[in-house]
């Protein structure tokens, strides 16, 4: 497994200083394992005009409304212990807020009901699986703010219909009690869930991109006038959410650029089970070749470059391995590491963020699910594969924003028997490489990582976290840094991070197969660079005591009054 001298990295935007360059050669083969790769790297990155940026709440989360209220709690009184602790452990690992977004086909076809006190109620028990409308209420914002509350400052998004803007009095209701309820926790409302679906799902007849352009137009203008203030759009308005049918660049040229967006948005999945397990989304091979990965990523690549030059963010809020719910890959470990190779990939080809899926009860791709719809206050969640590389993405950037740089080891971007992968990650001027993230997709053998050490750096080790299974088809037993997720969202274990010497300038790193690592230079046990902590918020037991700090609508004020209720009767 030599490696060539060439790099192949797909991003044209940077032009490498050769002489920068380490290479080691080492013995190969040793039994029992696969013989070492070399990584290259430059040790900096020239001519990044248009380099990519991102912050280190690059990964956030995105759910979809009916089924919130399962997730979160339905007041803020009765937010599940989990659920706090599944936030927070994510939350602790950033200094920027957590990204939440609320939407999807179920937010397109709900009905904000302002007088309702309960949080979301079903209203078409005969629904589409895949598009269940619901009533929601106000009390949806209290428990967003509540949770932010309790864990620790968010950025929410939710949707905005654009599935009837000639009867737009219920959008621009919800529009202005997001903004009111919200404030600056609010980050953007995304005008219409997949437009490119709705002439195809029957939605809206014939529906094309020359009719979506003016009713956007028609909308925003809608929302300004019903506000009582000149409304910035700049500051919210975010979309297409295109995944499927339309272009990006189409839509810029048919005019969406005239609108002051906060944010370019898409949502896309790699293949669909609409219509059940086929070959195509049972195949967890597809899953373990990184060859597939650069091409998923970059979905809309001409749109997101255009996007780039306009100074706008382009954001992926949604993504997950199998749309329409997942198959049996999608709980798997492999789904995992996929899942961590195209968050780095997003963020390599231009993507500012990227929010991992999850839906309602025991969808495969879900990073979490209560024990049942109904007890979700207790403890007993299961946690999907996925979740584990949303915390392996949650320490993967740099507080002061990061470059990711897909380094093409082994010619992993082409070469369909290679079993690995390689990102660098530099801070945000591309002056210093930071961290290295290493996958190993091989289904049992360990794999040796060489890598050099520029001279005048001083650090003599480097710090590592790994994230494994027992084999690519685990669904539970997976770890982060030797940590497993508990039945209350609680990390269980000693937190584990390993300090590697490096000899002569060269590191040597075994990632376990399959698995992946997580390299921080400037590794020293008092330093690593690594979140070091308990993220835990919330214990066992069953409500929250702590509540003093949640704040109060009447709507809680009812809820409080029936659990006191409650109490007072069973206890
Ligand atoms: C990578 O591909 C190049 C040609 O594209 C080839 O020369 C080189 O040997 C390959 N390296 C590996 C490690 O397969
Ligand atoms: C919003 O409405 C005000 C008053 O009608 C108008 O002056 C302003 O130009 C509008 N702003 C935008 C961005 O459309
Ligand atoms: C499964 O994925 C592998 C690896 O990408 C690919 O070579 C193969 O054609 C795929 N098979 C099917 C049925 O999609
Ligand atoms: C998924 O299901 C297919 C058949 O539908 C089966 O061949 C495959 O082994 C299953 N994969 C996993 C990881 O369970
Ligand atoms: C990045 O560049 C800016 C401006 O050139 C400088 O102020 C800052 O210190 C640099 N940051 C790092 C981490 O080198
Ligand atoms: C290390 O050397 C490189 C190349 O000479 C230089 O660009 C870089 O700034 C140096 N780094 C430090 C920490 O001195
Ligand atoms: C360290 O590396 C240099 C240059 O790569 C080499 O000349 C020297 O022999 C190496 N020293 C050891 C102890 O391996
Ligand atoms: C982490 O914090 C939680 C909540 O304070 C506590 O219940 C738990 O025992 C702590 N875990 C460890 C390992 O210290």
């Amino acid at each position: 497994m030599a490696l060539s001298h060439s790099f192949n990295s797909r991003s044209f935007l940077f032009s490498i200083p050769w002489t920068l360059f380490y290479f080691i050669s080492l013995p190969l083969s040793v039994f029992g394992q696969n013989s070492p790769v070399n990584v290259e790297c430059p040790s900096s990155l020239q001519g990044s005009d248009l380099a990519n940026v991102v912050q280190d709440n690059f990964l956030g989360i995105s759910f979809e409304l009916s089924s919130f209220d399962t997730l979160w709690g339905k007041s803020p009184l009765l937010m599940p212990n989990a659920m706090q602790n599944y936030l927070a452990n994510l939350r602790a690992r950033f200094t920027q807020p957590l990204r939440i977004r609320i939407g999807g086909n179920s937010m397109d076809s709900s009905t904000f009901v302002p007088d309702q006190t309960q949080m979301v109620i079903l209203t078409d028990p005969n629904a589409y699986y895949n598009d269940v409308p619901v009533n929601f209420g106000p009390t949806f914002f209290d428990v967003l703010n509540a949770m932010a509350d309790n864990v620790g400052e968010m950025q929410f998004m939710v949707g905005l219909s654009m599935r009837d803007p000639e009867h737009d009095d219920n959008v621009i209701t919800l529009a202005n009690a997001a903004r009111e309820m919200l404030g600056h926790r609010l980050d953007a409302m995304l005008l219409g869930n997949e437009p490119d679906l709705y002439a195809g799902h029957g939605t809206r007849q014939g529906y094309t991109i020359s009719d979506y352009i003016p009713e956007i137009g028609q909308l925003l203008h809608d929302i300004n006038s019903s506000s009582t203030q000149e409304v910035q759009y700049a500051n919210f308005v975010g979309g297409p959410s295109v995944c499927c049918d339309w272009n990006l660049d189409d839509l810029f040229s048919a005019g969406l650029t005239q609108y002051p967006y906060k944010y370019y948005t898409m949502q896309h999945y790699p293949t669909y089970s609409c219509q059940g397990p086929t070959p195509q989304n049972t195949n967890i091979s597809y899953f373990l070749s990184h060859t597939n990965v650069p091409t998923f990523a970059s979905w809309q690549q001409t749109g997101v470059q255009l996007a780039k030059k306009q100074g706008v963010p382009v954001l992926m809020t949604e993504y997950n391995t199998v749309s329409c719910g997942g198959s049996n890959i999608s709980d798997t470990f492999a789904a995992a590491l996929w899942a961590v190779d195209v968050g780095l990939q997003f963020a390599s080809v231009g993507i500012s963020g990227a929010y991992l899926h999850t839906r309602e009860y025991q969808v495969t791709y879900n990073l979490f699910d209560p024990p049942t719809p109904q007890t979700s206050t207790e403890q007993g969640w299961r946690t999907g594969s996925p979740y584990y590389s949303a915390l392996f993405l949650s320490e993967a950037f740099s507080p002061g924003g990061s470059i990711v740089v897909d380094l093409n080891i082994d010619n992993s971007t082409t070469n369909p028997s290679s079993n690995v992968a390689g990102y660098a990650i530099f801070d945000a001027n591309g002056t210093t490489l930071e961290r290295l993230a290493l996958l190993n997709y091989d289904g049992s053998q360990t794999q040796t990582f060489n890598f050099g050490v520029a001279s005048n750096i001083t650090t003599k080790a480097v710090s590592v976290r790994i994230m494994m299974a027992s084999s690519v088809e685990e669904r539970s037993d997976i770890s982060w840094a030797g940590q497993t997720v508990a039945g209350n969202g609680d990390l269980e274990g000693q937190q584990n991070t390993v300090y590697v010497d490096c000899r002569n300038g060269t590191c040597q790193v075994d990632v376990p197969g399959p698995g992946a690592a997580l390299v921080v230079f400037g590794g020293s046990s008092d330093a690593s660079g690594f979140w070091e902590g308990n993220s835990t918020i919330a214990g066992l037991g069953g409500y929250k005591s702590g509540t003093t700090r949640v704040r109060v609508s009447s709507v809680d004020v009812l809820w409080a009054t029936v659990l006191v209720f409650a109490l007072r009767v069973f206890i």
